[in-house]
């Protein structure tokens, strides 16, 4: 039996919104309302080349999405230039007037874990960037969450994180009154059968920061995650990388060159014909949510474990009575994924 959710799917209550499956069930497939206005949404990210290229979808699809703002997090490097390449993407996407902040600098009690090695020591290294001239803004990023929040009315505001959870964790530790104004959250983090990009055990994004990942999880927002299940299908093979080359603008010369910069290290890893474009599948989500499959299960952080720290305990299989609290997603249409990257980024 194949179960649908759409947009108004709310996974947080007492009880499942949807019946349980029966035999073969328990896959669901997403749907969208064509005739819904575009969805406000905060992007919290660590760019990062796949971060880029997320955002770039995002800002290429003003019909679908209404970016607020974005949030910068230490992450894949350092936070002053996490800010920065948020704020160089915005430029090259001609969005200048995108609100950018910048928010923590380190996760909530460990000491920062980055990943130069697969994204250079810029965090956007491939072709030549110039600085950005547009100003980042002086609020600090979680009192801007927090603002935003506040401000709209409840169910209105989507957060969008694809990066380490520290900002959004530290914003509901704060203002724990803005949790139940989350329409959702869509987020890039995590692995079950795809198991640790970072170690053995984990991916990066819910292994820099567990603790922030754990308030996150718990906190009973509308949870929808992107792991390594879906994201190691996006790859970036030679025809797809070769169809962002052929738009013939910057843009399309841009992501082609940054594919081709993380390429090198993630080909080596998996031994694939390309590299994961994970982060971009949070936006394509929200626009064309039809493209992913998955199953609401509970899943639990760990924190304490040495060996699986940051694992995210995807209960898959249901084996427990444990409250579902996400929606973990695991197939992927990625032809059409990548067909709606390049239809969409060929705008900018
Ligand atoms: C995640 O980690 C980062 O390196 C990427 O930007 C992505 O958000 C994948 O594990
Ligand atoms: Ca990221």
């Amino acid at each position: 039996m194949r179960l649908h959710f759409t947009r108004d799917w709310t996974p947080t209550g007492a009880s499942d919104p949807l019946p349980l499956p029966r035999v073969q069930g328990n896959v669901w497939f997403g749907s969208k309302d064509k005739t819904m206005a575009a969805r406000k949404i905060i992007i919290d990210t660590d760019p990062g080349q796949d971060d880029a290229v997320a955002i770039l979808l995002a800002l290429a699809s003003p019909e679908d999405v209404t970016v607020l703002g974005i949030t910068a997090v230490a992450g894949n490097v350092p936070l002053p230039l996490t800010e920065m390449n948020a704020r160089i993407v915005c430029e090259l996407a001609g969005k200048p007037e995108t609100r950018v902040f910048a928010g923590c600098d380190a996760p909530l009690v460990r000491k920062l874990v980055t990943a130069e090695h697969v994204h250079g020591k810029t965090g956007l290294d491939g072709p030549q960037m110039d600085a950005p001239t547009m100003a980042l803004q002086a609020q600090h990023g979680v009192d801007f969450i927090i603002d935003t929040l506040r401000s709209h009315a409840a169910g209105t505001v989507t957060l969008c994180p694809l990066g380490p959870l520290t900002n959004i964790a530290t914003a509901f530790t704060k203002a724990p009154d803005i949790i139940e104004k989350v329409q959702e959250i869509v987020l890039m983090g995590g692995a079950y059968f795809q198991v640790g990009n970072i170690t053995p055990a984990a991916e990066f994004n819910i292994y820099v920061d567990p603790e922030a990942a754990k308030i996150v999880f718990d906190a009973g927002v509308p949870l929808v995650v992107m792991p390594l299940d879906v994201t190691h299908q996006a790859l970036t093979t030679q025809p797809r990388v070769d169809a962002f080359r052929a738009m013939g603008t910057k843009v399309g010369d841009m992501v082609a060159a940054w594919t081709n910069f993380f390429e090198r290290f993630d080909k080596e890893k998996y031994g694939s014909e390309g590299a994961p474009l994970h982060d971009p599948c949070v936006i394509a989500y929200l626009i064309q949510p039809d493209l992913f499959t998955g199953r609401h299960v509970n899943v639990e952080i760990e924190t304490v474990s040495e060996l699986t720290l940051g694992m995210t305990v995807a209960d898959w299989w249901r084996v427990t009575d444990r409250a579902p609290n996400a929606m973990f997603m695991g197939g992927l249409d990625a032809d059409g994924f990548f067909a709606l990257l390049a239809d969409r980024l060929a705008r900018l």
